[in-house]
């Protein structure tokens, strides 16, 4: 008997279920583009060196260039598309914004998904290759330019804005660390 080469899959992307049948060699970022018609997602090398493709599956940052849909299916995907409420940018794009964080704009989609998980593993105390001391007793580390290049490495920029790049994820963790310490007063 001839084996399957292609199955249906369900994945909830900003929030709201597709159901599609995908070839299996089909990754998540051509369905993200060419089945969805997402195409705030970007392919750069398509060969997960570049960042361009990054989003975030199950509130973790992933390359899609590199992530089988098929090996996606029942999990949330969340997409440069899916951050802004409305009218209301994410306080993330908004920074990116404010601070011209871009300038051809082809990796910001994937700069600003990174950027939000940068966030969320720096709140769970994650430490990077640029932590100087990574005992759990020593707390999470500043989130310094140096930590924040670090932990950006993986998203490249052709037009070189790593400075206002930089910038605007500093500026971006200042107003998440504002809102936590708002919300516990
Ligand atoms: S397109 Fe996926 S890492 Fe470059
Ligand atoms: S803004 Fe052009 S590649 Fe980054």
């Amino acid at each position: 008997m001839a084996q399957a080469t292609a199955s249906p899959i369900t994945l909830t992307i900003n929030g709201e279920p597709h159901t599609l049948t995908v070839d299996h060699r089909t990754t998540l970022l051509d369905v993200l583009r060419e089945r969805l018609d997402l195409t705030g997602t970007k392919k750069g090398c398509d060969q997960g060196q570049c960042g361009a493709c990054t989003v975030l599956v199950d509130g973790r940052r992933i390359v899609a260039c590199l992530q089988l849909a098929v090996a996606t299916e029942g999990r949330a995907v969340t997409t440069i598309e899916g951050l802004a409420e409305g009218d209301e940018l994410h306080p993330v794009q908004q920074a990116f914004l404010d601070l011209d964080g871009f300038q051809c704009g082809y990796c910001t989609p994937g700069q600003i998904c990174s950027a939000l998980a940068v966030l969320d593993e720096h709140a769970a105390g994650w430490p990077s290759a640029a932590t100087d001391d990574v005992r759990p007793e020593a707390g999470p580390p500043a989130l310094t330019p140096e930590e924040i290049r670090e932990r950006m490495s993986g998203n490249l920029c052709r037009c070189g804005a790593y400075v206002p790049i930089v910038q605007a994820v500093a500026k971006a963790a200042g107003q998440a660390a504002e809102t936590t310490e708002e919300s516990a007063a």
